[in-house]
């Protein structure tokens, strides 16, 4: 079942750092260029580092781990050790509210 969510005020959003949010089972990391949202797994498909406490260069973040380095818009990481992509997330913007759909990760409790 895919939920719309919504993540976050526009405002409350720093420009050009990131911003961790967990929902749904999802921890996603948030980054804002103006009025452009960027929205990526946050942890990295490397080590599980947080991306949002990445630095962001040229529409990448670096893990802050051991800096591979993830497009902001595939979620591929351009650099090693990191092999493969984190997931992206698709953003809306409405009446100064971030959104996103996704379906709900419901954990294992056996
Ligand atoms: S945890 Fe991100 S590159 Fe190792």
């Amino acid at each position: 079942m895919t939920l719309r969510v919504r993540l976050a005020a526009l405002a409350d959003l720093p420009v050009g750092k990131g911003t961790c949010v967990a929902v749904a089972g999802h921890r996603i990391a948030i980054f804002r260029f103006g009025d452009a949202i960027h929205a990526i797994g946050d942890r990295c498909s490397h080590a599980e580092a947080s991306l949002a406490e990445g630095e962001v260069f040229d529409g990448t973040v670096e893990c802050p781990r051991h800096g591979s380095a993830f497009d902001l818009i595939t979620g591929i990481p351009v650099s090693l050790p990191a092999t493969r992509p984190v997931e992206v997330y698709a953003i809306e913007v409405v009446d100064g509210e971030v959104f996103t759909t996704l379906d709900p990760i419901v954990e294992d409790e056996s």
